[in-house]
């Protein structure tokens, strides 16, 4: 669902209230929850998911065979790298936080600003990126057509074409694709099993129904579905007081339109425990501060540091489980 860019017309104002007037149902009287249980994906082709597996921790995809898509997502903790930003090859650094790769089936486009429009074409992206992996497609082909095992199972996967940036791509995002962190407590209380959210997690969901945090952050995977502006309710840039780069526009990269400027996808808070620090622009250390920024700046309110723990609380009701993800608290 799009519901376009949130955050620039007359609703300004008294769009949260009206969405939490949406949402917050009376005592529970039977609504459509705003958030689904996270689905498995189906009909993958294990050999080209085991395949893809194989590439994610291959350093080969790189420049100088230092740097492998794990180096910065690190599957067991989370799927990111709980770095400000990524250090890529010869140890430099990039310019944005990085995103996780679990649960990303229901987003509508990828990385922050959504440039990527599939998992397949935006493998080229940290591929070929300077400062991620340097790498370029006729040498990274050649490189693995030397390895007559991974040459002898893309024979296998893709009988056609052998190894080929089709073949390695699509393995990549077949394998992202199988990476959906399930049976969450939130789930299964979705699910119908109720005593598997505490009473300080069901306080923290009807908070935040009730603030409006859901407004952006919905469906399966609590965010990824929607684009919105970061700043709704005030000029976070101008108050953050460290300079303004590129990455800060956002969605306004992509299409060049005023409209974009500071809007960003919303990111998915299914593994938000996992992911520190918070934000694009890493600024925010922790979930706390992650959440009265987000009461500031999109919702207009001063969150109370008790619903504040509500809300933290919640958002650990979040994250589900998966064979790679380390198994949480
Ligand atoms: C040097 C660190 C680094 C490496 C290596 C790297 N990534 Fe990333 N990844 C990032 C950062 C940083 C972002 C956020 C970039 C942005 O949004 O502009 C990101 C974003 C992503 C996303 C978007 C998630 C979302 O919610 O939209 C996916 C998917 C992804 N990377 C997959 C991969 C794959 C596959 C590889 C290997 C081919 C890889 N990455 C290699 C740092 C890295
Ligand atoms: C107007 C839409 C909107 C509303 C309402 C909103 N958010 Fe967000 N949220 C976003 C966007 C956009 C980002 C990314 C901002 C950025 O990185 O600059 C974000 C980021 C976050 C993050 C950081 C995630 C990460 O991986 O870095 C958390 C946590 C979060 N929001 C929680 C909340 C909570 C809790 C509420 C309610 C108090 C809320 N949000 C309300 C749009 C929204």
């Amino acid at each position: 669902m799009k519901i376009g860019n949130i955050g620039h017309s007359l609703l300004r104002r008294s769009w949260a209230l009206l969405v939490a007037g949406l949402f917050a149902n009376a005592r529970g009287a039977s609504v459509i929850e705003p958030i689904q249980p996270l689905q498995p994906v189906s009909g993958l082709d294990p050999e080209i998911v085991a395949l893809g597996e194989k590439l994610f921790h291959d350093p080969r995809l790189s420049g100088d065979n230092t740097v492998s898509c794990a180096h910065c997502h690190k599957l067991a903790l989370g799927g990111s790298d709980n770095m400000p930003v990524s250090v890529g090859i010869r140890g430099q650094l990039g310019k944005i936080n990085a995103l996780t790769v679990y649960n990303l089936n229901t987003h509508i486009s990828y990385f922050w600003d959504g440039r990527a429009a599939t998992l397949e074409s935006l493998v080229s992206f940290p591929l070929q990126n300077p400062l991620e992996m340097g790498g370029n497609w006729p040498e990274v082909i050649a490189r693995l057509k030397k390895d007559e095992s991974l040459a002898s199972a893309f024979g296998k996967a893709f009988p056609a074409e052998g190894i080929s940036r089709h073949g390695i791509s699509r393995a990549l995002a077949d394998f992202m694709r199988s990476l959906v962190a399930l049976d969450s407590p939130m789930d299964r209380w979705l699910k119908g099993d109720k005593s598997a959210l505490g009473k300080q997690q069901l306080r923290g969901y009807r908070l935040f129904k009730n603030y409006g945090c859901i407004a952006c952050h919905q469906g399966q995977a609590v965010g990824g579905n929607i684009y919105a502006s970061m700043g709704v309710m005030g000029d976070y840039f101008n108050d953050r007081k460290t300079p303004l780069n590129k990455v800060d526009k956002g969605r306004f990269n992509v299409t060049g339109r005023e409209d974009d400027m500071h809007v960003f996808k919303v990111p998915s808070l299914r593994l938000a425990v996992w992911t520190a620090p918070y934000f694009h622009d890493a600024s925010a250390k922790t979930l706390e501060e992650a959440i009265v920024v987000m009461g500031r700046y999109q919702l207009g309110r001063d969150i109370p540091s008790r619903d504040v723990q509500d809300i933290k609380a919640f958002l650990h009701a979040l994250a589900g489980q998966h064979p790679l993800l380390e198994v949480a608290e």
